[in-house]
């Protein structure tokens, strides 16, 4: 059984088996957070933590914002909960149709889900049965990517390329094969930006449809930049070129925008930034600024309408969640939007770019660091690994950063920044003077 040593603050802290976490290594040296306001959480001890992780990538409108607040405490007072099997309640169409008037051209349809892991899923399956219907029930394959992350079910651990994720878990989806990840420290170190084309990256691809036959594969699935990982960013025409791709050989182009969607990049979605329209995004995160659990995945009405010509008034999709379009979800969701609206965050990154930029590359001189990468208001840090250790220098950074006054986040040696949208320069400034304390401090 459990023992009680561990107890610190809270009490007991070994019932909860904690996520994408080392459980007896916090549990002996807890990091707690208790309250959050703007720009920064309050730790149990009484110590103000600048954010420099969005939470988890997903508070982009900063912490404790009243106007959410205020709408899921009305919501819940007003309608707690009602299926959206065979009923419907109004907020999930309002939401729907404000998020509709956002999105990149086309991807005008709706499914709610409540997560990025449920999103990357659901688009998979939506593929697969898009092709069944159009009487290509042959194209059954998924191309991936080395290093991408779409979630932990089964669809997403199959077609992401991370080891760690998926060796634990038997033999997964069958057909998914992945293209090569766009990480190239030796060419590229230290670029501001996107990295230069490379565009044999890209015409893997043809080499594998070439080796599977266009007419099997269903979908391509990518994010545009890749957050989890350790932010790979694409080279320049890389996306465009999947896009050609896919388009040529009739294979849907799924863009996975957990984490760029909501103005992480500076453009309301990496797919407007970067000028490149998917047949499929997925969303989650920001949708209710980390709020309520919540996801999304748009999908080009081409898609819906052949989902809704397929015959009389039987279910077109069998598929969705008891809280697909939960109402305080929704309402959390609306007033996200009214304040990234109203308050220009969706295209703030964009403005706040290049003193990001300059900040983190003024680190450049460090010792252990081997590359920084920017774009928009997301930043990566990447260190020499210890030797025979990996990982282990940028968990000291990361620890070090906790106590000297930052939350940061870190993927083996790679930290990775990407504040509330709301921070301001001299925060930017604090964060990464922190960070370079906390380089330098560590072996
Ligand atoms: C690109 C991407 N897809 C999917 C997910 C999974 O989202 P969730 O943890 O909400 O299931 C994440 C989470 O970080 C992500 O970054």
């Amino acid at each position: 059984m459990a023992q009680n040593t561990i107890a610190k603050g809270p009490g007991d802290l070994a019932p909860f088996w904690m996520p994408f976490t080392a459980n007896k290594q916090f549990k002996a040296n807890p990091r707690l957070l208790k309250s959050a306001k703007g720009m920064h959480y309050q730790s149990v001890d009484d110590r103000p933590i600048l954010d420099g992780t969005a939470g988890l990538w997903c508070c982009n409108a900063g912490h404790g914002r009243t106007k959410i607040t205020e709408a899921v405490q009305r919501q819940i007072e007003e309608l707690d909960f009602a299926p959206t099997f065979q009923m419907g309640h109004p907020l999930p169409f309002e939401f729907a149709k404000r998020l509709s008037e956002m999105t990149p051209p086309g991807l005008d349809r709706v499914f709610f889900t409540n997560s990025g892991s449920e999103s990357a899923d659901t688009a998979l399956k939506i593929a697969l049965q898009y092709h069944r219907l159009r009487g290509e029930g042959q194209r059954t394959r998924f191309i991936g990517r080395e290093k991408g992350y779409h979630g932990v079910g089964f669809g997403g651990i199959s077609v992401g390329g991370l080891g760690n994720n998926r060796k634990g878990f038997g033999p997964l989806l069958p057909g998914v094969d992945h293209l090569p990840h766009t990480l190239n420290i030796e060419r590229n170190a230290f670029t501001r930006g996107l990295p230069e084309a490379d565009m044999s990256l890209a015409d893997r691809l043809e080499e594998i449809v070439a080796l599977h036959g266009a007419d099997t594969i269903a979908a391509v699935i990518v994010e545009p930049m890749a957050g989890s990982a350790g932010v790979i960013l694409p080279p320049k025409g890389y996306l465009q070129r999947l896009r050609e791709i896919c388009t040529r050989h009739g294979i849907l182009l799924i863009f996975d925008e957990v984490i760029t969607g909501f103005g992480r990049l500076g453009s309301p979605f990496a797919s407007q930034e970067f000028d490149v329209i998917p047949d499929i995004l997925t969303s989650a995160k920001g949708l209710t600024n980390g709020a309520i659990p919540m996801g999304a995945v748009f999908v080009q009405n081409a898609i819906y309408d052949q989902f809704m010509g397929a015959g009389g008034p039987a279910i077109e999709l069998f598929h969705g969640y008891t809280y697909s379009g939960h109402p305080v979800a929704a309402a959390a969701g609306l007033a996200t939007l009214e304040i990234y609206q109203s308050e220009g965050l969706l295209t703030r990154a964009a403005e706040l770019a290049g003193h990001w930029e300059d900040a983190l590359h003024s680190l450049k001189e460090l010792n252990h660091i081997i590359d920084i990468r920017n774009y928009g208001l997301v930043g990566a840090i990447e260190l020499q690994s210890r030797p025979g250790a990996p990982g282990a220098r940028a968990f000291d950074v990361f620890t070090k950063a906790f106590e000297m006054g930052a939350l940061i986040r870190v993927t083996g040696d790679v930290i990775a920044l990407s504040p509330p949208l709301i921070i301001e320069r001299d925060q930017i400034d604090q964060l990464v003077r922190i960070v370079a304390d906390a380089i330098s401090a560590t072996e």
